[in-house]
């Protein structure tokens, strides 16, 4: 892994590429959820740039928050244990979460955070993913939402990251040795 930006990284999903499926989605769900309202979960980091583009293009009524929740540590395989290091500041009780992250890999995040804002009695959960790569799954989750369905090759950019690096480039990439 080179520190110079970008140097071997191959483009995967150019920036209008993401941008117009993103588009896509975000009349999906404005349509899925017309006149309800909903409470946009962005998880972070990696799902930032993701959710922010996605909220820009929902018109039913959209609240955002944010909650950061760690399996990875510094390294490229998930230990498939959950944690919350960033609670949400608001009360999911009775309200449509639509839970928005950047890639679903082995599942467990989301299987985790749908399991727990069902014992906070959200009214409605539904999931949310830019990228997935279902060849990595390990438990079952179902998505309502998928950007793209990429291979099992481990990417960055457009929020993901490698050891917090490569977050801020406008495209997803996979990183070449
Ligand atoms: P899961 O719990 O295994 O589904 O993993 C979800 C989290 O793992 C994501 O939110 C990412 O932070 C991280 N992750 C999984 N695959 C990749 C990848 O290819 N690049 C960067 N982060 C990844
Ligand atoms: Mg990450």
């Amino acid at each position: 892994m080179g520190d110079t930006m970008s140097d071997n990284i191959k483009v995967l999903l150019p920036e209008e590429e993401l941008v117009k499926r993103i588009s896509e989605l975000g009349a999906q769900i404005s349509e899925d959820y017309a006149g309800e309202e909903i409470v946009l979960v962005c998880i972070l980091k990696g799902a930032c740039f993701f959710a922010c583009e996605l909220a820009k293009r929902i018109t039913a009524p959209v609240t955002i928050d944010f909650m950061a929740t760690s399996s990875y540590g510094a390294g490229t395989v998930s230990t498939g244990e959950v944690m919350i290091k960033k609670d949400l500041d608001v009360s999911v009780d009775g309200k449509n979460v639509l839970i928005v992250e950047d890639i679903i890999d082995s599942g467990h995040t989301l299987q985790f955070l749908s399991n727990l804002f069902a014992d906070r009695h959200a009214k409605s959960i539904k999931l949310c993913a830019m990228l997935d790569k279902p060849e990595r799954r390990e438990v079952d989750v179902t998505m309502d939402y998928i950007g793209f369905t990429i291979p099992d090759a481990f990417v960055v950019g457009y929020g993901l990251d490698y050891d917090q690096k490569y977050r801020n480039l406008p495209y997803i990439g996979v990183v070449e040795p």
